[in-house]
């Protein structure tokens, strides 16, 4: 593994000494993509997030392109892990989700390492690097037992946890629940799509939890991703018989995660 170097102070605040400690983490989304130089330690951001929209396409060379830009603003030259809306299956994309078609059937790592060069690159599945994030820096229920973690995005993406090992590339998200699949039915982006109220979206995300429970028997479910920030809202309306906790990394967690598979610190990664 190479080591981090140093930052161009003008984009970072604090500075960074060249250590195995910090990472650089991508997620990358529909709308945009959003990194940062990662305390691999605490899972705190070192510095500023750093964002920029996803090219449309967003082809393989252009989202490269984009990530090139990112480590470029942050003047970072260590590993790089980029987290993708993607099932990724020994480094070949199966899925795109929000991201252009011609993902599928190709090597992800190989439009990074030709922008990217020297740096060493990991992908992995979205919402498998918020979980492993949140295992990490997050809830304690997410390292024991079995855990179902959510993220409430434009899609709903999954990660299944046993004693905080990822089983990697659930696809929850695209459960069939009365033919409409989970994700269409009770996506944040669903929500505010057709301007649903917390409550209506709630009894919509119980009955895709219910599902999920029905089948997994899980000992908990972490929902998280940016609409987890007004969990008050509709967390305590949900009616399941699973405790329903709420992800303290929420929309940070992909980056921490993919910055932690980046740097080779997730045990037993199948994404390497
Ligand atoms: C994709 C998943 C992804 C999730 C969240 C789903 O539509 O199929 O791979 O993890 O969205 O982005």
């Amino acid at each position: 593994m190479t080591s981090p170097q140093p930052h161009n102070e003008s984009h970072v605040s604090r500075s960074v000494s060249p250590s195995s400690r910090f990472g650089f983490g991508v997620d990358v989304g529909g709308s945009s993509l959003k990194a940062a130089v990662v305390d691999l330690h605490s899972g705190e951001f070192h510095g500023e997030r750093l964002e920029v929209p996803t090219p449309q396409p967003a082809t393989p060379d252009a989202i490269a392109e984009a990530v090139a830009q990112l480590t470029r603003q942050a003047a970072w030259s260590g590993p790089v892990g980029i987290a993708l809306p993607s099932v990724i299956v020994r480094n070949i994309a199966r899925t795109a989700a929000n991201i252009d078609a011609t993902w599928v059937g190709t090597d992800v790592v190989e439009p990074f390492s030709t922008v990217l060069g020297h740096h060493d690159v990991t992908v992995l599945n979205d919402a498998d690097a918020a979980g492993l994030a949140e295992v990490s820096f997050g809830s304690p229920e997410a390292q024991r037992g079995s855990a179902l973690f959510l993220t409430f995005g434009t899609g709903i993406g999954s990660a299944l946890l046993a004693n905080g090992q990822l089983f990697a590339n659930s696809e929850l998200g695209h459960l069939l629940i009365d033919d409409t699949e989970a994700e269409h039915l009770a996506s944040s982006a669903v929500r505010t799509r057709e301007g649903l109220s917390y409550a209506d979206w709630a009894k919509r995300v119980e009955t895709v939890l219910c599902e999920y429970e029905r089948l997994l028997n899980p000992d908990v479910i972490i929902v998280g991703g940016g609409v987890s920030e007004n969990s008050d809202q509709w967390v305590p309306l949900l009616n399941v018989n699973t405790p329903v906790v709420v992800a303290k990394l929420l929309n940070r967690a992909g980056i921490v995660g993919a910055a932690k598979a980046g740097a080779g610190h997730v045990a037993g990664s199948p994404h390497r």
